[in-house]
């Protein structure tokens, strides 16, 4: 396959749309993990059928949070490494192909950051729905809640914030209001684990399309190269410019 034109517009687009994309996740995120500091707390007023109503605790003893954290670090690195960095790199990837008709030893250098970024973006969309998935389908038993009224937390299971708080909409509260607030902010945290899947695809249509473009780089000026020559780029350049192809 061989591209006349540079895909420096489209990898400046498919940038753009990942920051976007990266800054909704960390809001998404923070503003999750701002409910787990507030109202997330509780107590939430619980109201049985068949007994006195009491407060239930507002966290479970066991609430399991690295998958957030690794989550924010994918959005900050995509942000911050791709976006920014990224901007910078297209930059001086213009004006070197401008002025020396040649790429910028930043741009390859960034080459290898989308990389790492796009894998780490990987390992938080494994790492949260595997989490979700084992850590899914649980109830909340009301004797032990009763059991074990605020300040102290609820002591059965591991729990994910969202799993925690479906667990806790399928009590029946007494309040519609803190149902609302609780159902809004479950929605929340559903909402930044689902949006890690167009991450992760933005990340390898990114990835894609510098690695073409840098191949594309390389076999303007010289014979076929491997990925590692490409990343590794102007650092080293192949001693036999256009002689014998092996
Ligand atoms: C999330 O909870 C906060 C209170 O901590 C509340 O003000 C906000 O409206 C809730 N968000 C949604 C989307 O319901």
């Amino acid at each position: 396959m061989r591209l006349r034109h540079s895909l420096l517009l489209p990898i400046g687009l498919c940038l753009f749309l990942l920051a976007v994309d990266a800054a909704i996740t960390m809001g998404l995120v923070s503003s999750m993990v701002s409910f787990l500091h507030h109202n997330g707390r509780g107590p939430f007023a619980v109201a049985p059928a068949d007994g006195s109503p009491f407060p239930l605790t507002g966290l479970p003893a066991n609430l399991v949070v690295d998958q957030g954290h690794t989550a924010n670090a994918a959005g900050g690195t995509a942000l911050i490494l791709i976006g920014f960095g990224g901007s910078i790199a297209l930059w001086l990837e213009r004006r070197s192909r401008k002025k020396w008709d040649r790429s910028s030893p930043f741009f390859h250098i960034w080459a290898v950051f989308v990389l790492l970024s796009w894998l780490l973006t990987m390992v938080a969309l494994i790492y949260t729905f595997v989490e979700t998935a084992k850590t899914g389908g649980q109830v909340i038993d009301l004797s032990v809640a009763r059991a074990n009224p605020p300040p102290a937390r609820y002591p059965d299971g591991r729990w994910t914030p969202e799993n925690w708080y479906a667990a806790v909409l399928d009590l029946p509260l007494a309040s519609a209001a803190q149902r609302r607030v609780i159902n809004g902010n479950l929605t929340i945290m559903r909402a930044w684990r689902w949006n890690l899947v167009p991450l992760f695809i933005l990340g390898f249509i990114l990835l894609s399309l510098v690695v073409v473009e840098l191949l594309r780089m390389r076999r303007r000026d010289a014979q076929p190269v491997s990925m590692v020559e490409v990343l590794a780029g102007p650092f080293k350049r192949p001693s036999s410019r256009g002689g014998v192809v092996h």
